[in-house]
């Protein structure tokens, strides 16, 4: 039996735009997914996962993965993570040439499903290391980052960054413009996370932006204007300029905004951090509905959010240096 766990992530700056071969610079956070891998005297796989959300539920799924779970979780979000995990193990069968090894898979995650924190990214990662290594193969960090990649790419039909897979392998902030990954240096950043329950469609969120910027060349130049904050951001990264950081993310949620991928209640608690004294604030990830952060290394962001209509969790995440491990 063999335990690896993974962390979540947030973007400082850059989704959607990465899409379209600009930078971005997601953070891995202090949240993370485990998952257990045990090898099967046959070739099934059988996957067993509990408290899928941060309000604490717990799924019991059992069973062969193409049977519906019986759980209080939207289907689709339950069928996409079995989805995730079916591909982990198709590409820890590949790494060690053992295309009929079974496992009883189980999973933890502190990670919301579909919210912008990663989750998926971090489940793959951890499930790759951990299968692998139950079949006593051991992977570099950058080949677990290439087949999470490849993972996700196949189970989200192509609409895959390498950002969150190799954030999640690596640990840390890293810079990604389309195949090129690197780790760069940051501060300590003082990261606050709102959730307002909910969750986006990558997919539709990620086609109705190249929508808008086949119609509209301004559209385009929002996406690549995004870009010019990215390295504007890089350099305040460089610098430990908190303070400039957080007026570009500000500005870098406007653009997402303008790009229809925000919502309300994402917008709501932007502006409860903002009202709170946030550096500033955005929303992280595909967008739709899920999570926000903020920069505040004091109490009030969080506090903040807690009476923010809409927001179902604040919470303070540190920037996780610890990458893909062994748990
Ligand atoms: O919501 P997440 O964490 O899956 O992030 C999606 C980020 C996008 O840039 C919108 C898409 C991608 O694959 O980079």
């Amino acid at each position: 039996m063999t335990t690896a766990s993974a962390p979540g992530k947030v973007y400082l700056f850059g989704e959607h735009a990465v899409v379209y071969g600009e930078p971005a610079v997601p953070c891995a956070i202090s949240r993370r997914a485990w998952v257990t891998a045990e090898r099967r005297a046959d070739s099934r796989l059988r996957v067993h996962a509990e408290d899928l959300s941060l309000d604490g539920f717990t799924v019991e799924y059992s069973g062969e993965t193409d049977t519906a779970p019986d759980v209080d979780v939207s289907p689709g979000l339950i069928r996409a993570a079995m989805g995730y995990v079916d591909a982990a193990v198709s590409q820890a069968r590949e790494a060690a040439d053992t295309p009929e090894a079974g496992f009883d898979i189980t999973i933890e995650s502190e990670i919301p499903l579909g919210a912008g924190l990663g989750s998926s990214a971090a489940v793959v990662v951890a499930g790759i290391e951990a299968a692998t290594r139950e079949l006593g193969v051991e992977l570099s960090t950058e080949e677990i980052a290439d087949r999470a990649y490849r993972a996700e790419h196949e189970v989200q039909e192509g609409q895959a960054s390498r950002a969150d897979t190799f954030c999640s392998a690596t640990g840390g902030a890293v810079r990604v413009e389309g195949e090129d990954c690197r780790a760069i240096e940051s501060p300590d950043l003082p990261f606050v996370i709102g959730f307002d329950g909910g969750a986006g469609n990558t997919g539709e969120l990620v086609s109705g932006v190249r929508k808008l910027r086949e119609r509209y060349p301004f559209a385009a130049d929002t996406v690549e204007t995004v870009g010019d904050i990215v390295r504007q951001g890089e350099r305040a990264l460089a610098e430990g300029d908190i303070e400039e950081l957080g007026t570009l993310m500000d500005f870098n949620h406007g653009l997402l905004s303008a790009l229809g991928v925000s919502s309300r209640s994402l917008d709501r608690m932007v502006w409860a951090a903002r009202d709170a004294g946030a550096h500033g604030a955005k929303l992280t990830g595909a967008g739709g509905g899920g999570c926000i952060v903020a920069l505040d290394e004091t109490e009030e962001t969080e506090t903040a959010l807690r009476f923010t209509p809409g927001c179902e969790e604040g919470f303070r995440a540190e920037l996780d240096d610890e990458g893909v491990c062994l748990a």
